[in-house]
């Protein structure tokens, strides 16, 4: 049988994930996407009481890596979900654990595809309970990994509570203007509508799509789906999962990757709430 897209990601992450975060534009993202979120979670809609309030507070870092996620947001939530089908990237999500202090009342890694056509056990296996109900689930740099992201929106927000907040980081697509990046440097924290009032589309500029593919060549090229995503389809994946209260942020700076044939790319920051 043919290899999917997971099976093909589970090869190529465990290997990777013994080399991939001494790669010095890897620690820079995730310092980038790590400076956001620890100054953003008002934004996100994290509620900072809930965890005094209601007893338990759960985050699913969906697709964790080594925990980018739960090592910025961990202090919000009384327990964090690291899922991944990569074991080699659940140890460095364990390690990540075991350097923060947390044991597995507190962060635990899971291996498992929750976004399959058919979802499997997860190893170990979490009952009902345990895999929904989640105050915020996140997908950081991987919805471009994913064969079927209406499916895998879906599957996600299915894991929140009403209410909760489904988050979603990964590269936007950027229009170029005369070669600089069309959309306004930002703070952090701003809203998309906030954005929207500084950034008029300049209609006499003839406006090129900056090609920020991902070289073919590259060696995780067979593992992406997509190159990267408008806010109008991060959007509408929003509402077919039913969420609404979407917000997205662009970066205020470029990110270096030097796989991508521009060799750089911008990030965003998306989020919704369960309705
Ligand atoms: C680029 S890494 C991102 C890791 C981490 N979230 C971060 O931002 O540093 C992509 C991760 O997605 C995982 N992955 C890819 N497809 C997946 C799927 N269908 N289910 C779970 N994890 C998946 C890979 O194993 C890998 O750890």
């Amino acid at each position: 049988m043919d290899k999917t897209l997971a099976d093909k990601n589970q090869d190529y992450w465990n290997d990777a994930s013994k080399l991939v975060f001494k790669d010095k534009w890897v620690h820079d993202l995730q310092a980038q996407i790590s400076e956001f979120l620890k100054g953003n979670a008002e934004w996100i809609g994290i509620q900072t009481s809930d965890a005094e309030n209601s007893g338990q507070t759960k985050l699913m870092d969906y697709a964790c890596g080594n925990g980018i996620v739960s090592r910025s947001l961990h202090p919000h939530f009384s327990k964090c979900i690291g899922v991944d089908l990569s074991d080699g990237m659940l140890d460095k999500y364990r390690a990540t654990a075991a350097d923060l202090g947390l044991d597995e009342s507190r962060m635990i890694a899971i291996q498992g595809d929750l976004l399959a056509p058919t979802v499997k056990p997860t190893t170990p296996p979490l009952s009902e309970d345990e895999l929904n109900g989640f105050d915020l689930v996140a997908i950081c740099m991987a919805l471009h990994h994913v064969e079927d992201i209406d499916l895998a929106t879906k599957r996600l927000a299915e894991r929140l509570r009403p209410g909760g907040v489904l988050l979603i980081i990964d590269w936007a697509t950027r229009d170029s203007l005369n070669g600089t990046v069309k959309q306004p440097v930002m703070a952090t924290g701003q809203t998309s509508s906030e954005n929207n009032h500084h950034h008029h589309h300049h209609h006499h500029h003839h406006q090129h799509h900056v090609d920020e593919t991902i070289n073919p060549k590259h060696p995780a090229a067979h593992t992406i789906s997509h190159d990267s995503f408008s806010k109008d389809q991060i959007f509408s994946l929003f509402k077919q999962a039913g969420c609404g209260e979407s917000k997205f942020v662009l970066a205020n700076r470029l990110s270096p990757v030097p796989g991508a044939r521009s060799w750089e790319m911008q990030l965003f920051w998306a989020r919704a709430t369960k309705l």
